[in-house]
């Protein structure tokens, strides 16, 4: 890897570039300037954000900047796997621990040794494993499924989830000591939507690579621009990528792309609406009642704007989708499945 030269106030966005992370709006900017703090620590990393907005991109950039880069980046999705699947995939196992355990295989831990570790939604670790990864962050320590030994590792762990893990912590489903051992250094990567100014810059981007693949070029129209300007990407830069690659392929061979090649959502996007007023303000002192009518009034709001899609509105609201279906459901607010709802 090419030397990288040092961080200039001008030129934030260094590791940015030497890992394609496109985007020079202002909250970008400052995410690169955390990068920048910490490219020559072996700090764990927490990475935030949600869904799509590139939170492995980061973690990779990360790695590629920091003293481990000629090792391994070795990446895992901790909701992917069942509890014991995720105790031999992280730890490995020996051979006989369970059946179909025909050979030892090495974990993911032990592959990463030297390097560093991404662990992807970590806010769907079981508390089981929460007390491992505790004793890994903690000791460098862990034993592999079947052994009778503790093996020793040095591996710098950046986790990423698009959970809010403090209010696991208040809520007692992640333990708090793990919390405060990832949460060393926080980054958040900003959802697309607060930072609209990157949207051109990710076309041209996204459209580019196309136009390199396949040897030909397109341009998009300025009513595609503005509904890709004024839509809320609830699933952030990776939605914005699938839609430019739908419009690519959909408009075969034309040279300029409108807006009938557009998909749903997309096209029927608005700009936001200013929040509405919030008239039905209980006359209370009471905060638990008027935390009520608040939450009611936004979830409604909310729900009504996406048209009862539950993903979207726990988005839109910066909460679990569970929380959210957990309030409607004591609040007893509808319009729930209504018509158009994408959302199972
Ligand atoms: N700033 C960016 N510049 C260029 N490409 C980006 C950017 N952000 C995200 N992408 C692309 O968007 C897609 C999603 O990114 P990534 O997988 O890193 O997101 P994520 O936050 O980890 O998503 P998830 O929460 O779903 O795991 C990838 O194809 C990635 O290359
Ligand atoms: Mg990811």
């Amino acid at each position: 890897m090419s030397a990288v030269p040092p961080f200039e106030g001008s030129r934030p966005n260094v590791v940015g570039h030497a890992a394609g992370i496109v985007g020079e709006s202002a909250p970008m900017r400052d995410m690169y300037r955390m990068l920048e703090r910490v490219r020559t620590s072996h700090a764990t990393i927490l990475v935030t954000g949600e869904n799509g907005t590139g939170k492995e991109l980061v973690a990779r950039a990360i790695h590629n900047e920091s003293p481990r880069r000629t090792k391994r980046f070795v990446a895992t999705n901790c909701s992917a796997f069942n509890d014991n699947l995720l105790e031999s995939e992280l730890f490995g196992h020996k051979r006989g621990a369970f059946t179909g355990a025909v050979s030892d295989k090495p974990g993911l831990f032990e592959i990463a040794d030297g390097g560093t570790f991404f662990m992807d939604e970590v806010g769907d670790m079981s508390q089981a494993l929460q007390v491992k990864l505790l004793r890994v962050l903690q000791e460098g320590t862990f034993m592999s499924v079947g052994a009778s030994e503790q093996k020793h590792v040095d591996v710098r762990i950046i986790a990423a989830t698009n959970r809010d893990l403090s209010a696991m912590v208040r809520e007692g489903t992640f333990r708090e000591d793990l919390f405060y051992r990832l949460h060393v250094v926080a980054i958040h990567v900003p959802p697309l939507r607060k930072r609209l100014d990157d949207i051109p810059l990710l076309v041209k981007h996204f459209l580019g690579r196309l136009e390199k693949r396949d040897g030909k070029k397109k341009s998009l129209t300025a009513s595609v621009m503005q509904h890709l300007h004024d839509h809320s990407w609830p699933g952030n830069v990776r939605e914005l990528e699938n839609e430019i690659e739908r419009l690519w392929v959909l408009s075969g061979d034309d040279a300029v792309i409108d807006e009938t090649h557009m998909s749903d959502p997309v096209r029927r996007s608005m700009p936001p609406p200013p929040p509405a007023p919030f008239e039905n303000m209980p006359s209370t002192q009471r905060l638990p009642e008027a935390v009520e009518a608040l939450e009611r009034h936004m979830i409604t709001e909310s729900l009504k704007r996406t048209r009862g899609n539950k993903t979207r509105t726990a988005l839109e609201l910066g909460i679990s989708r569970r929380n959210l279906i957990r309030k409607v459901q004591a609040y007893n607010l509808v319009p729930w499945n209504a018509k158009g709802d994408e959302d199972p």
